[in-house]
């Protein structure tokens, strides 16, 4: 029996995911599904906001994220995939919504604020940017989802659907959506390969599911280590030694990277060495990913069918929905 709980995530579609995916969110869902009526939309409408001027690299890429979906193990026979562009009511209500917040109100998000920064909109930022986290409560609370599995710096984004959601039902007089609550994941955040930042595939930092051999081996022997380990037999630093923080969350012997922490501290243990070691534990991972990404990939058809039967029995949850919402609002001319 699964929990009355409805779950609900999704992705913009803007490339395929990587290794910050898989750890901040993947896993969960894997996890989520047996437990739990799970969705999991790709969100296109969100993906255009940031990218109106290349609607070929959003729809070439929903097909990227959904072979990263199946091929990882979420399963459609346990979770519910849909797109975003096929649900209009998801744009209806988002309509509704944005009579409910301020203009300022968005402009203080910090999501929306940081990533504003990172992409230099300043005063240029796309209204439909500004607000996508009003979009993204209609996301949320079409399905009447309860939990949403995000990482932490989506939590104001969640904290704001939570105010649509207090001020709809008090204005509108029915309880009609529930306070979704935020599920954060066990890995907060996965750095990139550079050590500079949250991996990101605008960032140029990513090890994504789809590499192949040679390129997670050449990222890998990339990586950024201690710069001050010049010689094989100086000791070097753990701490910030990005092959260490991937080792600690990717490889499940943990006695052997204590071992390796320790020579590497003491001196005598060369980067090389480190990370071929990282490499093979990286690579007995994504091999099995790899390989099911390659046989879903030879019938995309069957691929796309998946994310359309999905959508469609959206659909009729969300003119349910819609239904409710045109009542209490008195929009119900019919
Ligand atoms: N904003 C999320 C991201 O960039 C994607 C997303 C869109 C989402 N709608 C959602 C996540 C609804 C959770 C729930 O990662």
């Amino acid at each position: 029996m699964k929990s009355k709980d409805i779950v609900l995530t999704g992705d913009r579609p803007t490339g395929p995911l990587h290794l910050g995916h898989y750890v901040g969110s993947l896993l969960n869902r894997i996890a989520l599904q047996d437990q739990y009526t799970q969705y999991v939309m790709i969100a296109d409408i969100q993906a255009l906001t940031d990218n109106a001027d290349n609607p070929q690299k959003v729809r070439d890429n929903v097909m990227e994220v959904m072979l990263d979906y199946l091929a990882v193990g979420i399963d459609p026979e346990k979770t519910t995939f849909f797109v975003q562009s096929m649900i209009p009511e998801i744009a209806e209500l988002t309509v509704l919504y944005l009579n409910l917040v301020t203009v300022s109100r968005l402009q203080r998000n910090p999501t929306v604020k940081t990533e504003m920064q990172q992409k230099s909109f300043g005063e240029s930022v796309p209204a439909g940017f500004l607000m996508y986290p009003v979009s993204q409560a209609a996301d949320i609370t079409f399905v009447k989802a309860t939990l949403v599995p995000v990482g932490e710096d989506q939590l104001p984004v969640i904290e704001q659907t939570h105010e649509i959601v207090r001020s709809f039902n008090r204005i509108y007089g029915k309880e009609i959506f529930p306070e979704p609550k935020a599920l954060l994941s066990q890995v907060g955040r996965l750095s990139g390969t550079d050590g500079k930042a949250k991996m990101g595939k605008s960032m140029g930092n990513a090890i994504f599911l789809s590499d192949d051999e040679a390129t997670l081996k050449k990222k890998v022997m990339s990586m950024y280590t201690d710069p001050g380990h010049l010689r094989v037999q100086d000791p070097g630093q753990v701490e910030g030694n990005m092959v260490f923080e991937y080792l600690d969350i990717f490889d499940t012997n943990k006695e052997k990277v204590s071992e390796l922490k320790q020579q590497y501290r003491h001196g005598g243990l060369g980067d090389v060495t480190l990370k071929m070691y990282l490499f093979d534990v990286l690579n007995a991972l994504l091999t099995p990913i790899r390989q099911k990404r390659m046989v879903l990939a030879e019938n995309k058809e069957a691929v796309l069918q998946i994310l359309l039967e999905g959508t469609k029995k959206v659909r009729q949850v969300a003119a349910q929905t819609m239904q409710e919402v045109r009542q209490v609002m008195h929009l119900n001319y019919e």
